[in-house]
């Protein structure tokens, strides 16, 4: 659909107005709106895409004690600055902007280019990042679209197309630009996600308080709960994990690190492999593949604990043995035997955070 046919009759002006003037007087509080230093704008939309803002919260505030420089993020090792993203899940995000970081230090001298061709090209950093971080940062007028903002905008405009599709985030796209604030473009971009978080959500939208119920068309037709049109994912794959906290004679923990690509790269994990439904029981399967891929013997007990642990895309179904290392073992860059209190300084990813809990509480619990 053409974009000026969605916006005929749409009084653009009155929309900035009311959106605008409401997004003055009720925005929430949050951390990242005290100043609009780019780097502290960069990581906090880093950090929210695909997480939710209560969590986001806490993890904003260490991340930038710990880095409060886009130099002194530049200058972090990669396992300090994964260990400051634990548990947040999505950690591509994390190793992208730490790679583009340093490539901003060595290219711009360390400050974020205020250009879309520039920024968009540094590592990680999509249409949603260029026009979120440069409208808040420096207000350029770049719409800033995510999901909340596609589905305040379906509504608003009637738009039935599947927000699944890459090209209805660019009909979005091309709407705002239409649309957006020239005086403030970070105010229109910031109050359309906190309409979106706010007001306009997705199950019960609360129409009756909206500053801009009289520009929405999906109201207008009562219509509001059935927009977005959002075709459904495939359904998840489930995956059968087995996993093994294993100590030696003295106490050593085993713990692997990931590869350097794919799922959950680079994080620290106790050892585990993935199990047929078939063929041998789950214990004989990894002891197996603890022997024939790390030359570990082990000898393991009965489960402790199952977990479940949901991506996006699959989901691990995780049980968990006790186990004891039985051969002098070799350490590698990736496979290190670790005193029991050492291991809260590496990184591990939240369901293996989970399988230590569950160990420790065992333990202590008899
Ligand atoms: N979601 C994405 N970006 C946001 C921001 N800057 N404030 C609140 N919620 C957000």
């Amino acid at each position: 659909m053409k974009t000026r046919t969605l916006l005929d009759g749409f009084n653009i002006e009155q929309f900035q107005l009311d959106l605008i003037g409401w997004f003055e007087k009720e925005q929430r509080d949050l951390p990242w709106r005290k100043d609009n230093d780019p780097y502290k704008v960069w990581v906090s939309e880093v950090m929210l895409q695909q997480t939710k803002v209560d969590t986001v919260i806490p993890y904003f505030h260490k991340f930038i004690e710990q880095f409060p420089t886009l130099e002194a993020l530049a200058e972090a090792d990669e396992e300090e600055v994964l260990k400051a993203w634990e548990g947040l899940g999505y950690y591509s995000r994390v190793r992208n902007l730490h790679a583009a970081v340093k490539e901003v230090k060595e290219q711009y001298g360390g400050k974020i280019p205020d250009n879309p061709e520039q920024f968009s090209k540094l590592k990680g950093v999509g249409p949603y990042t260029t026009g979120a971080v440069l409208s808040i940062a420096y207000g350029i007028p770049e719409p800033a679209v995510d999901g909340n903002v596609m589905r305040v905008l379906s509504r608003i405009f009637l738009v039935w197309e599947d927000i699944a599709k890459t090209g209805t985030r660019k009909l979005f796209e091309a709407i705002i630009r239409q649309i957006i604030s020239r005086e403030n473009p970070s105010y229109f971009n910031q109050a359309l996600m906190e309409l979106g978080a706010l007001i306009c959500t997705p199950r019960n939208p609360a129409c009756l308080l909206c500053p801009v119920q009289a520009h929405c068309r999906a109201l207008q037709e009562g219509v509001q709960t059935e927009l977005p049109v959002k075709t459904k994912k495939t359904s998840v794959k489930q995956v059968a994990i087995a996993a093994a906290v294993l100590k030696d004679e003295h106490g050593k923990v085993l713990i692997h690190k990931r590869d350097s690509d794919g799922l959950l790269a680079n994080l620290w994990e106790f050892p585990n492999c993935e199990v047929a439904h078939s063929r041998e029981n789950p214990e004989r399967q990894l002891e197996k593949f603890l022997k024939e891929e790390y030359g570990a013997i082990v000898q393991l007990e009965k489960p402790f604990a199952v977990l479940e642990h949901v991506f996006s895309h699959l989901v691990w179904n995780i049980t968990v043995y006790d186990g004891k290392l039985v051969n002098g073992f070799t350490e590698t860059e990736q496979l290190k035997l670790v005193d029991e209190r050492e291991i809260s300084l590496y990184a591990f990813p939240a369901s293996h955070q989970r399988i230590w809990r569950e160990y420790k509480e065992k333990e202590t619990g008899g």
